[in-house]
């Protein structure tokens, strides 16, 4: 089978994480938990979460310029700007154009997707979609996320897993190195949807005293059936990406998976056929950033030159929704 060549590639990324440094010994001096049962269970340690002055708009737009300056782009130059955030700052507008506004891109389209910890892949593939169209030439999707807004902090058995940060990336055309996005296997199952969710406070049960009072405008999860849907959905995207990129395990230099549990790593690494030592970890220092988990760890191993040329990278994300993908960049 012969595969077509990548349309776009990312050029740069960039990423901002908030000064903040909550460790799992800290949370246990504020509620019954210990740094014992969440390492275990988790593998993080530690978490940043952002202050009042620093909301979604920010931390993004902060991500966004390192990784223009990066790619060597300016504001004006932005055609497209994808934001997925499940912590969006205000309901209306969206995100993306308060993003734009702090940025300066105004010959950018700019919107919100909401897909939960895949919304960097979904963003990539929406950046992917605008510009095979010829719609632009330079795209910029930044996943970021105030959790620590979101989380119940009296519900310790969601509260400890997730953190504050966000990721970005520039995307162009591909040049026809042979860099660039080789597959995208993106999938969604709406029937899941109160596995992990926000009961309260949309349109639906609208904000209310009694829902302030019962806390249903912040974030439940079934952490175990979660779990279980993870490891099985993760195999199968990894699978699928690999398999329309002509790939094998064999052919994966580095592996960049969503940060929520180093089990759920562990299963889809050991299920892609990758040994650890190929699989970027950071959950230990940053615990889950939702979407923004991924562009970070992936602007990490660039950094630390961890992905060189011509190196093939797997991804593989998965959160509420459910939504869930994998897909492999070529740099
Ligand atoms: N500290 C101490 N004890 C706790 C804590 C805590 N923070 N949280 C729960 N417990 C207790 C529970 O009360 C329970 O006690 P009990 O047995 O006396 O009733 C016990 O620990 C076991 O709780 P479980 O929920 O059964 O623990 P489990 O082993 O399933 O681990 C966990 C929970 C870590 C949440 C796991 O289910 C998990 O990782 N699920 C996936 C979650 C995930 O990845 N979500 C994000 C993916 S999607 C996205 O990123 C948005």
């Amino acid at each position: 089978m012969r595969h077509p060549a990548p349309l776009v590639e990312i050029v740069a990324t960039g990423r901002h994480l908030p000064s903040g440094v909550v460790t799992n010994d800290d949370l246990a001096k504020r509620m019954e938990t210990s740094d014992e049962w969440i390492a275990s269970r988790t593998g993080i340690r530690a978490r940043r979460i952002a202050d009042d002055t620093e909301n979604a708009a920010d931390m993004g737009a902060a991500a966004a310029r390192c990784a223009m300056q990066r790619a060597g782009v300016d504001a004006g130059e932005i055609d497209i700007l994808v934001l997925s955030t499940a912590t969006p700052d205000r309901w209306l507008p969206s995100t993306a154009c308060d993003a734009q506004a702090l940025l300066g891109c105004t010959n950018a389209v700019a919107f919100d997707i909401m897909a939960a910890c895949s919304g960097f892949l979904y963003g990539l593939s929406m950046a992917e979609g605008y510009l095979a169209a010829g719609r632009g030439e330079v795209a910029l999707v930044i996943s970021t996320e105030k959790m620590s807004a979101i989380v119940d902090w009296e519900d310790r058995s969601t509260c400890v897993l997730f953190g504050d940060g966000a990721g970005a990336a520039v995307v162009k055309p591909a040049n026809g190195s042979g860099r660039g996005i080789l597959s995208s296997h993106l999938r969604s199952d709406g029937n899941l949807a109160n596995l992990l969710y926000r009961p309260s406070g949309g349109t639906e049960v609208p904000m209310s005293e009694a829902v302030l009072r019962d806390r249903s405008h912040l974030m439940r999860m079934e952490g175990r059936e979660v779990f279980k849907n993870a490891v099985r959905s993760m195999a199968e995207a990894t699978h699928m990406a690999l398999h329309d990129a002509g790939l094998t395990a064999e052919d994966v230099d580095l592996m960049v998976p969503h940060q929520a549990n180093i089990r759920i790593i562990e299963a889809t690494a050991k299920y892609a056929g990758l040994p650890m030592e190929k699989v970027v970890v950071n959950l230990d220092r940053y615990g889950n950033m939702s979407s923004a988990s991924i562009p970070v760890a992936l602007d990490e191993a660039l950094e630390q030159g961890r992905i060189g040329d011509g190196a093939n990278v797997l991804t593989a994300a998965f959160g509420a929704g459910l939504t869930w993908g994998a897909q492999v960049w070529r740099f």
